[in-house]
Parts: C-alpha cells; sequence; structure tokens
C-alpha cells in the first residue's frame, strides 16, 4: 500500500464532499488503486468551528504554512474560490512544490497561462477536471479518451443553475425570480448567482474546454457571453411553439474561418440529445473526426460529484499517471494562439422578441431596420395585444452574422420602438 498524505484548502461544501467520501467507503481506493489517501492537514478560516467534524487525525489549521512547509504533502486539493487569494494561494502551493488539485475554474480560465507556466517550472502540476462540470469526467474523456480526433464542435450545457431555472420555467410556468429563488434553496446557485445566470460560470467552463480540445490559448474575453436573466414565459411558449427548448449552450466550433466560441440562450430542437439534458445536469455533445457524437450527462455540481472529481486527480496525481500525462500534452504552458472566428463572420439563426406598443408602423420599422442590416427573416408573429395595447412580436432569422442581427437590434431597441429591452436567443 502506497501512503499519500495530501493536504485541503477550504473546507467548504466540496472539501466535505471529499472528506465524506473517503470516510464512507475507506477501502475503496486501497483496493482500486494500491493507494492510501490521508487528510493530514486541513487549511480553512474557521479552524476552531471545523476541528470537531475533522477526519481522522488531520490538522486543522488557518495558518497555510503549516501545509506547505510539511515535506511529507506532495498533493493539495485546493478548494478557494475567485481569482484574487485563491491565485496567491496556488502560486504558493506551486512555489512549495506541491501538485495542486483544483476546482477554481474562473482562476483557470483567467490566469490558466501563468499558472500553468509557473506549474511547470517548478516541476509540478494542476489538475482540474473538478473545474468544468462536476462529476462529469469531460476533461479526461477530451485529453485522453478523444485523444485521437479532432475535435469539430463541443455543444455543452455547463451551468446547473442556469439549467434548473430554464427546466422549471418549461416544467412548472415559474417566473424567472422564482425558479432562481429554488435554485438558491437546493444550493444550486452560487452564492452571488449573478456569474451563473449572466453566463460568466459557463464562459470559463468552456474556456478551458476549449483549451483542451484546440490545444489553443482561449483569452476569456474572446468568448461571446449572453445570460439568462432576461427570459420570460413568453420565450418558453415561443420555443415550445416551435418544437424547441431554451438551454444555455456553451458553443466552440471549429470552421474554415476559425474557431466560434459562444455563451448564448439557445433554442435546441427536442429531438436534440441536449434537449433531454433536464434540471440540474449538465451535458456535453462533442463531435470527434473519429468518434463521430459524444454525449456525456451528469451532475455538474454539488459536494459529492465534485469531490469524485477532486479524488480522480488526487489519484492521477498519486500515481504519477497525471505527470506524465500533463508534461506530455502540456496543454496549457505550451498551447498556441488559435485564430478565432471573428463575429462579422460567424453565421446563427436568430430569435428576437420585441415588446412594442401595438399601433400603426411599428412593424414596418423593425422590418426595415432589418432590411437595413442584411437581417432576411424566416417567420413573424404577433401575438394578441394586452389590455394596455402592448403586444408581442416574435422574429426569426435565416442564419445571418451576430455583427449584422446585433446591429439591427441595437438600432430597433435605440429608436424606442420597444418598450422593453428586446430578448435574443440562437437557434442551434
Ligand atoms: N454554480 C455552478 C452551477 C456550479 O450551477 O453549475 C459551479 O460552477
Amino acid at each position: 500500500m502506497h501512503g499519500c498524505p495530501i493536504g485541503l484548502i477550504g473546507w467548504g461544501t466540496v472539501g466535505g464532499g471529499v472528506v465524506e467520501i473517503l470516510q464512507r467507503d475507506p477501502q475503496l481506493l486501497p483496493e482500486r488503486c494500491g493507494l492510501d489517501i490521508q487528510l493530514k492537514t486541513i487549511v480553512t478560516r474557521r479552524p476552531e468551528r471545523e476541528r470537531a467534524q475533522s477526519p481522522g487525525t488531520a490538522v486543522v489549521t488557518d495558518r497555510l504554512e503549516i501545509l506547505l512547509a510539511d515535506r511529507s504533502i506532495s498533493t493539495v486539493i485546493h478548494l478557494v474560490g475567485g481569482t484574487t487569494v485563491a491565485k496567491d494561494i496556488c502560486i504558493a502551493c506551486l512555489d512549495a512544490g506541491k501538485h495542486v488539485v483544483t476546482a477554481n475554474k474562473a482562476l483557470l480560465a483567467e490566469h490558466g497561462d501563468e499558472l500553468f507556466a509557473r506549474a511547470a517550472s517548478r516541476g509540478v502540476s494542476i489538475a482540474f477536471e473538478a473545474a468544468v462540470a462536476g462529476g462529469i469526467p469531460i476533461i479526461a474523456a477530451l485529453r485522453d479518451g478523444l485523444v485521437a480526433n479532432r475535435i469539430d464542435a463541443i455543444y455543452a450545457i455547463l451551468n446547473g443553475t442556469c439549467n434548473y431555472i430554464l427546466t422549471r420555467m418549461e416544467e412548472e410556468g415559474r417566473s424567472y425570480g422564482d425558479a432562481l429563488l429554488e435554485a438558491q434553496r437546493l444550493g444550486y446557485a452560487e452564492e452571488d448567482p449573478t456569474l451563473d445566470v449572466n453566463g460568466t460560470d459557463t464562459a470559463h467552463k468552456l474556456a478551458i474546454l476549449a483549451r483542451i480540445a484546440y490545444h489553443s490559448r482561449i483569452p476569456i474575453h474572446a468568448i461571446r457571453c449572453e445570460g439568462i436573466q432576461q427570459i420570460t414565459q413568453a420565450d418558453i411558449l415561443s420555443a415550445k411553439t416551435m418544437g424547441a427548448r431554451i438551454k444555455l449552450l456553451a458553443v466552440a466550433k471549429r470552421g474554415d474561418g476559425g474557431l466560434e466560441l459562444r455563451v448564448a440562450p439557445t433554442l435546441v430542437p427536442l429531438d436534440h440529445p441536449l434537449a433531454s439534458v433536464r434540471r440540474n445536469y449538465n451535458g456535453i455533445h462533442v463531435l470527434g473526426s473519429a468518434a463521430g457524437p459524444t454525449l456525456l450527462v451528469g451532475q455538474g455540481a454539488g459536494a459529492l460529484p465534485t469531490a469524485s472529481a477532486i479524488l480522480a486527480d488526487v489519484v492521477d496525481v498519486c500515481t504519477g499517471r497525471y505527470q506524465a500525462t500533463a508534461s506530455r500534452f502540456r496543454f496549457f504552458s505550451a498551447a498556441h494562439d488559435v485564430a478565432l472566428l471573428p463575429e462579422d463572420a460567424e453565421l446563427t439563426g436568430s430569435y428576437a422578441r420585441f415588446h412594442v406598443p401595438d399601433r400603426a408602423g411599428v412593424l414596418a420599422s423593425i422590418t426595415q431596420i432589418f432590411s437595413q442590416h442584411g437581417v432576411s427573416i424566416l417567420s413573424i408573429h404577433q401575438g394578441t395585444p394586452d389590455a394596455q395595447g402592448h403586444a408581442t412580436i416574435e422574429v426569426v432569422t435565416h442564419p445571418l452574422t451576430s455583427r449584422s442581427f446585433f446591429a439591427a437590434i441595437h438600432s430597433i431597441d435605440g429608436q424606442q420602438v420597444t418598450l422593453t429591452p428586446t430578448v435574443t436567443l440562437r437557434r442551434l
């Protein structure tokens, strides 16, 4: 049996999941891979409160330097959120010669270049299966299982909070606000759900996936990102009449003109495999040049699913397998720059819902502005006006560039043809 003392920094929900897995089935990993993983030191901001639940003989402290100075600990689970203190702590661990296993997607999406270069220079590695899609082993799948494929496209639902909200709006007719409250109550949403619902969390995860899939540096600001905050029951019902469901979709697609990257609320046809990924589940549809389509579905967040991914990385690192992979593939530190598809070359069909006064000339103004921007309309529908004489006009376009579409939308909103900001969706 190979003894493996490890450190844990940040004892929150996921840290608790790690402790629970190790405690409830202590023989699992020794039997499977001959590793005796022992949590030796836990660094937390509240050591007094948490010492009572401390597993085994673990030292619980708020002093990071105790962990850093312990030469018997070569692997540290880093579960600190954010990108400032979390970055300093990650660097301190790397500089102390420790491998880092982290779930922090924002940290890697924003500072991956620097951190992976630092790890390489210190002869250690950073493992990050838990950073994307929780319990789904998508990083290993892209890195190892699909290594003989060029990845033509990735379509993915990567935020459980958004998927839960959209599902409940559809299943129960809930408003966006009520569904968000429910997601928070169930612990799917982060404490501050802004980064969930505005698409940033999904963009961070997409940056990491695209990095592995295309061996390229992906500047986070290159990902066009829209959230779900504007979606109402009217959009959910429109999607239904179009034979589709709305999903917050991350897209990475390789084409002649470059790599297309975006996060946007998208109309997914009911017969597409991602349409049936419901509630808090994540789903990733990968199109490989040899394997063809592969679909991975599972829980993208939560204590045990995320801890499952953390411990998979710990095993990989403690057996030395991960270091061999990381040094050969060097997906972060040696990545090249990929050509990104310019916004005026990206083609998708789109949907817009305008909230307008029901009076002569409104429809004409909208269609005229679309025509000025070269937007070709596939279908148009006006609903029955309400008691105030306000109506919704829904337009579905032929495939066109996002630049033309959004230029038209901004122009329509800017000319006060609309009563509230126009809601837009992409079509898959
Ligand atoms: N809050 C995220 C989600 C999980 O709802 O999927 C962590 O990224």
